[in-house]
């Protein structure tokens, strides 16, 4: 990429920038509200506010009581604290957890401890558009099975699972059931109740609030086991003094997502829809991954046959987005996601990652374009 021109940011499934609405909000926290929620004085008072705000403005965007809102470091903590704080709580009742292929690794890892300590992992496959099957879940139940957790929303592919339905079934078996919506909040409607889900996890980041905050529902009723020990800080669920500045930041970008949703849904979908249309009809050779109809708005997952992501990406004058595979040496990794949703090879290793966001512009998409099939020709003579 060239290091003169300012890229054109399509990589906002990785990280988003904080909005300057969440950082207005943030700044008082940053200089004159600085006590501790547990302090109680004055000072203390106004952080637990800030704090008790915060939980509320999440609560009403997933739709959901703000006792039910824990605050995490990030989407990672509050899946492990979801899979571990469950697994161990439940582990006199079975140790049987079903989960699916294509989940990040801030689940799949997860799941791959808890196996070396005692647990049985069950990961069910996907289809090629890497969607889950609610039957295949409902097959894999035993009388062992604790715990079901499948993402709401894919980050590479951006296919949407079809939760409600997941939800049915481990509801009426009585298993708990965690989905991460790290990627979904914001950009499709994510409400706890008719997902029916008993567990979800926020991640900050991903919706223009700052890196190092997230947040885990926990319904009413579901014990944990508790994962950071310390100070009773978050109903005696989650110890350490309150991140307050982040916190702060994180409620104001659920209260924007929930303000600005349909605006917001609109433009990442206009200017998605205007890249796939624009490098499908220009190009030759692509292939489209995950589900055509059923996929995050902002999501546009492609392969380019026969060429290199990685090498792609380092052609691109002035698009910044995500590679799907990395080669090192003679060796291409695949991302598994792409694996689990039977990719082939040819196709695979060129495989790129644009997500737009609700600061796209439909100039800088038709500049992206440009780049894009001008850098794809060049590569392929
Ligand atoms: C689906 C999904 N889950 C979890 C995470 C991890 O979130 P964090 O970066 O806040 O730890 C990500 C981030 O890439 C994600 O896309």
């Amino acid at each position: 990429m060239n290091k003169t021109i300012k890229p054109i940011y399509l990589d906002y499934n990785a990280t988003t920038p904080i909005d300057p609405e969440v950082a207005e909000a943030m700044l008082p926290y940053l200089n004159e509200y600085f006590g501790n929620p547990s302090s109680s004085h004055r000072f203390g008072m106004q952080a637990k506010r800030a704090v008790e705000k915060a939980r509320n403005q999440i609560a009403e965007l997933i739709n959901c009581q703000t006792y039910e809102i824990i605050f995490t470091s990030c989407g990672t903590e509050s899946n492990n604290y979801a899979l571990k704080g469950a697994a161990f709580k439940n582990r006199s009742k079975g140790n049987h957890i079903i989960t699916s292929t294509i989940e990040h690794p801030a689940i799949i890892e997860v799941c791959r401890y808890l196996e070396t300590v005692g647990f049985e992992v069950t990961y069910v496959p996907v289809d090629k558009y890497g969607m889950v099957d609610p039957e295949d879940i409902e097959k894999a139940i035993t009388s062992e099975t604790i715990l079901i957790s499948v993402m709401h929303a894919n980050n590479e592919v951006g296919t949407i699972q079809q939760i409600e339905k997941i939800g049915k079934i481990a509801r009426a078996e009585k298993i708990i059931f965690h989905t991460d919506a790290a990627q979904s909040i914001g950009k499709i409607p994510v409400r706890v109740d008719e997902l029916g889900v008993d567990l979800l996890s926020v991640a900050g980041h991903k919706l223009y609030a700052p890196k190092g905050i997230g947040a885990l529902f926990v319904r009413d009723g579901i014990k944990l086991e508790k994962f950071m020990h310390g100070g009773n800080q978050e109903q005696d669920l989650r110890a350490g003094t309150e991140n307050v500045l982040e916190i702060v930041g994180l409620g104001k970008a659920c209260e924007i997502a929930n303000r600005d949703f349909e605006k917001n849904v609109r433009i990442m979908k206009q200017t998605r829809d205007i890249l796939e249309k624009e490098l499908m009809e220009k190009l030759d050779d692509l292939k489209l991954n995950g589900h055509p109809g059923k996929r995050l708005p902002n999501t546009l997952n492609l392969s380019f046959k026969n060429l290199e992501a990685d090498y792609i990406l380092s052609n691109f004058r002035n698009v910044a987005a995500s590679a799907g595979a990395a080669c090192h040496a003679d060796e291409i990794t695949i991302s598994p996601v792409l694996e689990a949703m039977k990719i082939p090879l040819e196709y695979a290793k060129g495989t790129i990652r644009f997500s737009t966001g609700k600061m796209t512009t439909i100039e800088e998409t038709m500049q992206a374009v440009k780049n894009i099939t001008e850098t794809i020709m060049k590569l392929k003579k």
